[in-house]
């Protein structure tokens, strides 16, 4: 169905959709119905109920206006369902009664259903559940809100987004909306993360639309703009001029156990580079948008996307770790890499020349993600006694968010030497007691706010596969070898060559 194809009463509540993004703060009040589809995987119940879970708590999910459903094929009861996701409710310091009334209080707002994702009988169900749950509690003044998470192998979104259009849409007189989240990997290359977004877009318009990239809950992510446009100290620096090279990193310290059928479809590109890395590359790169609007946002991220240059093969190192084929799921010749650094570069008068490393591994030998920012070296260096250190800023996203400035100082005492310190904001120490929200939870109130600030608009998301395909296809045509590397080890050593190559100076 074209969008041409919309009924009058469709397109009225499509734009009500669209005027709700675009006034902020807004408080909106009624029915709220939040689907989970595919709530007996695995993402459901690490991440999207304990998510839910945290804004219960907080007072964001009034159970005088919310019901939570679970969708999916297994057939599974409530309670088994709720069995299932109540260990990943509670913290593994123990738990108080009161948060296990908590627990218990939340459980009872969940209720599952089972249903095919390809046919009507189960989302007729879904929306005939829906639409009681909102006459039970549409009594009080407000609007009905109706909230998909597609928590899905993308291969069922089309099905799924054709049947929630057909069957399960917002029908009340009283205003409200329907938005669906999508998750990554959304499309394996351009073409046909493109055909995925023609498909869904004949369903839902963009500002319905809410594609989730976890790393944009990230508290330290989040903080890149105001680090960035409201220090006057970093505003000179941000530049060609004063930076070397930036290293955006993410490392784990365990390979794809459980997962490795999903992953040796994807590899770490798909799986991280394109989407998490990259979007924080965008938020370290991008010039300053005219407002904190999610348009204004975007669409500087798009347009320092659209300026990254092709990537060259001899800035491309690929790695499998020992032992990945193991996997019964994974094939015997998988090629697929679980390590690549690859460098970016971006064609504008602030960037031209700096060189973006871009680097992610599985079973390395930590688990860290975080941005680094080298400086280049002082010029006119008077200093001669010791060699002069290089300024380095970074940013750790995980674990133990920090930020901290590698600076040259003098080293305390008579003689006058140089010693490379660092002025320390580790959030664990200035922030007692305060706790970091978990990036889904954030991004689910965003969703239910209407806030898109944080979600990848179609564009960006076109922008980004189009950096990586043709790199991406050279791999599955076995043109680009994988390097095993040992688990536990810094991955392959022709990684750190490249990195030196690039300029990269041990501080
Ligand atoms: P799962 O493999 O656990 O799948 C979720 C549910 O989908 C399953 O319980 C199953 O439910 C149904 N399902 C599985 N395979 C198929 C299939 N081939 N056809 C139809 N239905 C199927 O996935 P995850 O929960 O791990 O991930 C869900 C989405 O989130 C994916 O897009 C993934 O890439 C993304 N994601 C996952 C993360 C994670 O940590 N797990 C992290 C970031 C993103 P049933 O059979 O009961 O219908
Ligand atoms: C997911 C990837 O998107 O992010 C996983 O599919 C990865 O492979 C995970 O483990 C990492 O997320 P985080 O928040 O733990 O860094």
């Amino acid at each position: 169905m074209g969008s041409g194809d919309w009924s009058d009463e469709e397109r009225s509540r499509l734009r009500s959709d669209s005027v709700a993004s675009e006034i902020e703060n807004v408080p909106e009040t009624g029915c709220l119905s939040i689907v989970v589809l595919g709530a007996s995987g695995d993402l459901a119940k690490k991440k999207t109920f304990p998510a839910l879970f945290h804004l219960y708590r907080q007072g964001f999910l009034p159970p005088d206006e919310v019901h939570i459903f679970g969708y999916a094929r297994s057939k599974i009861s409530d309670d088994d369902l709720r069995n299932r996701i109540q260990s990943y409710l509670v913290n593994d310091k123990g738990s108080s009664t009161e948060q296990l009334d908590d627990v218990s209080n939340f459980l009872q707002l969940i209720q599952y259903l089972s249903g095919s994702y390809d046919s009507e009988d189960g989302f007729r169900l879904l929306d005939k559940e829906i639409s009681e749950h909102e006459s039970s509690k549409i009594s009080a003044e407000g609007s009905s809100r109706r909230l998909f998470y597609l928590a899905l192998p993308p291969s069922v979104y089309p099905s799924v987004c054709k049947m929630i259009k057909t069957c399960c849409m917002n029908k009340s007189n009283l205003g409200g909306w329907t938005r669906i989240i999508v998750e990554k990997p959304f499309g394996r290359d351009l073409q046909s993360a493109e055909q995925l977004s023609t498909q869904i877009g004949e369903l839902f318009d963009e500002p319905q639309i809410y594609r989730i990239d976890h790393y944009l809950g990230k508290e330290l992510v989040q903080n890149m703009l105001v680090l960035r446009f409201a220090n006057r100290f970093f505003l000179p620096l941000w530049n060609r001029d004063n930076i070397d090279n930036v290293q955006i990193v993410f490392r784990e310290d365990f390979g794809t156990e459980g997962r490795g059928g999903y992953f040796d479809q994807y590899g770490i590109i798909r799986d991280i580079i394109q989407n998490h890395l990259l979007q924080v590359l965008c938020l370290v790169t991008m010039e300053k948008p005219i407002s904190l609007k999610p348009e204004h946002i975007r669409d500087e991220k798009v347009k320092v996307l659209e300026s990254v240059l092709p990537i060259r093969d001899d800035e491309v190192v690929l790695g499998q770790y020992e032992g990945y084929r193991e996997d019964p799921t994974v094939p015997d010749h998988s090629n697929t890499p679980t390590f690549a650094t690859i460098i970016l570069r971006i064609n504008n008068e602030r960037w031209e020349g700096v060189p973006f490393i871009l680097k992610a591994g599985k079973a390395l030998n930590s688990r860290k993600a975080e941005i680094r920012v080298q400086l280049k070296d002082v010029p006119g260096d008077i200093f001669k006694c010791k060699k002069q250190g290089r300024n380095e800023f970074v940013i750790r996203l995980q674990p133990s968010e920090a930020i901290y400035m590698k600076l040259t100082v003098k080293q305390p005492g008579l003689e006058m030497s140089t010693v490379q310190s660092e002025l320390d904001l580790s959030y664990k120490q200035r922030y007692q007691g305060v706790t970091i929200p978990e990036a889904y939870e954030r991004l689910i109130l965003d969703t239910i706010k209407g806030d898109q600030q944080h979600f990848v608009r179609r564009d960006e998301l076109k922008a980004s596969w189009e950096i990586f395909t043709p790199l991406l296809h050279k791999i599955d045509d076995g043109e680009f070898k994988s390097i095993p590397y040992k688990p536990g080890s810094r991955g392959p050593a022709e990684a750190d060559e490249l990195l030196e190559r690039a300029g990269y100076v041990q501080t």
